[in-house]
């Protein structure tokens, strides 16, 4: 069901020096920068490989502000991985097979992510901790 693993994202104060740490350090390269205001960040995705089954990414978080889900992520636990985003075929399909085996999941119905991604979120509680997003691809991997 999981065709790889689409990207880490990562919470972090100051969006355009971490973007120059990844460009520096790693070599990777900025492949698109959205705010999205719904869920009040600001984020690059860094483009790392292609592969098979898509390309991968680091996914750099920046909060719009204090009182938003990132922004109380750095006030509790500081700069660092938030959330491991999987590739799946069909995102509506992987919701109802990962509540059916009992996850509880934060996102019902697939909503809009970066890059035109129709994505939804599953209940870290029931994933050892982790907060676990699902990402299907907008019309091709090549796509994105
Ligand atoms: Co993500």
């Amino acid at each position: 069901m999981l065709t790889r693993i689409d990207h880490v994202g990562i919470a972090c104060r100051d969006l355009d020096a971490k973007i120059a740490f990844y460009e520096s350090a790693f070599g990777l390269t900025v492949a698109s920068i959205e705010v999205n205001e719904a869920q009040g960040v600001r984020e690059a995705m860094m483009h790392v490989a292609d592969g098979p089954a898509g390309s991968s990414y680091v996914q750099l978080l920046e909060p719009t502000g204090p009182d938003t889900p990132v922004g109380r992520f750095l006030e509790r636990r500081g700069e660092g991985v938030h959330h491991v985003g999987y590739g799946v075929t069909n995102v509506t399909a992987a919701l109802a097979a990962m509540g059916a085996a009992g996850i509880r999941l934060i996102d019902e119905r697939p909503r809009h992510g970066s890059m035109g991604a129709s994505i939804a979120f599953l209940h870290p509680a029931d994933i050892g901790g982790v907060l676990t997003e699902l990402v299907q691809a907008p019309v091709t991997p090549e796509s994105r």
